[in-house]
């Protein structure tokens, strides 16, 4: 099995040493699409390589990858370009977070955030449309509830999410008209190592806003054991849409992002109700 109209696609995925990252590109494969999963760095894809060898995936072509690296990100593509002259559809999955006030995080914390989140995936972008000119392509950027929602101690994270949403909305208006679909993936809380490997701002330990960012971690280790989305859901969203080409604007997965995103961002010139709904959910976390 291949695309609706029977050809493979060529798809580039970041961030497949785990979580949503390995399970798209996986899920691609098995669909039949030529597929390079990449990761930060090679000695993590030990999980990513024992599936594809499991499975018996010979068209996964696992590359290094640091979305935050300029040069790093050239090397990639230009292995891709090398090999296949071509790229069908890139998912912008990488990403992580850093929790902490504002005052807390170091400039280079902020900047690491960004750099990862969201300049990461428009230099990709930018440096892949070329290379789907021509044909029918597709861009699908990781979005989340956060996206929407600004919440407390997660500024950085927030700004990324934001600027991804902002930053899809303007390039689907501008690639639209010339073939090329770009959309969002807004999903709640997914059952990954994202939480394991979320870091926290080195001086909130012992800032003024450590009480707080402790109470937040201890919502993080509750939100760790429960089952929430799996990321195969997303999997099978983005293997849907790399065999269709094309896809909306935006796609929201999860129970909770539902909600969330429902009960709080349509109040938005409301803060007082918004505040509201926010402390609600946190509480049911
Ligand atoms: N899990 C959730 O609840 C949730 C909810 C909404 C949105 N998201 C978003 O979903 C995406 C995937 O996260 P996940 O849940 O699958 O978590 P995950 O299991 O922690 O996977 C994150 C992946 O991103 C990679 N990564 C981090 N920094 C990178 C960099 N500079 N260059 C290349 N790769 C990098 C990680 O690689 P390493 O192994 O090398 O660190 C890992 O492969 C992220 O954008 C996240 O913001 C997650």
């Amino acid at each position: 099995m291949s695309g609706e109209d029977g050809e493979e696609r060529v798809v580039v995925v970041t961030g497949c040493s785990s979580g949503i990252g390995l399970e798209s590109a996986i899920m691609c494969a098995k669909m039949g699409h030529e597929v390079y999963a990449t990761v930060r760095n090679k000695a993590r894809s030990t999980q990513l390589k024992d599936r594809v060898e499991k499975d018996g995936l010979g068209n996964v072509t696992v590359l290094e990858m640091d979305v935050s690296s300029t040069s790093s990100v050239d090397d990639a593509l230009s292995a891709v370009v090398e090999k296949s002259r071509r790229i069908d559809a890139l998912f912008n999955n990488a990403g992580f977070m850093v929790m902490g006030s504002l005052e807390d995080l170091t400039w280079s914390e902020i900047q690491n955030q960004i750099n990862t989140d969201l300049m990461g995936p428009i230099y990709l972008t930018k440096n892949t449309i070329p290379h789907m000119r021509g044909r029918r392509g597709l861009i699908i950027n990781m979005s989340s509830v956060a996206g929407k929602v600004g919440f407390q101690l997660s500024s950085a994270y927030c700004i990324s999410k934001f600027g991804i949403e902002g930053f899809t909305e303007s390039l689907r208006r501008e690639l639209g008209p010339r073939n090329i679909d770009v959309c969002l993936i807004e999903a709640g809380i997914v059952n990954t190592k994202f939480f394991e490997n979320m870091r926290r701002a080195r001086m909130s330990y012992e800032s003024r806003y450590a009480r707080e960012t402790d109470e937040m971690k201890s919502v993080v280790d509750r939100i760790k054991k429960e089952k929430w989305t799996d990321p195969v859901e997303i999997a099978r969203l983005v293997a849907d849409l790399v065999g269709r080409g094309g896809a909306e604007c935006r796609y929201v997965v999860g129970s909770d992002a539902r909600y969330l995103i429902d009960s709080t961002y349509h109040n938005r010139g409301d803060c007082g109700k918004m505040d509201g709904a926010i402390a609600e959910i946190m509480a049911k976390y």
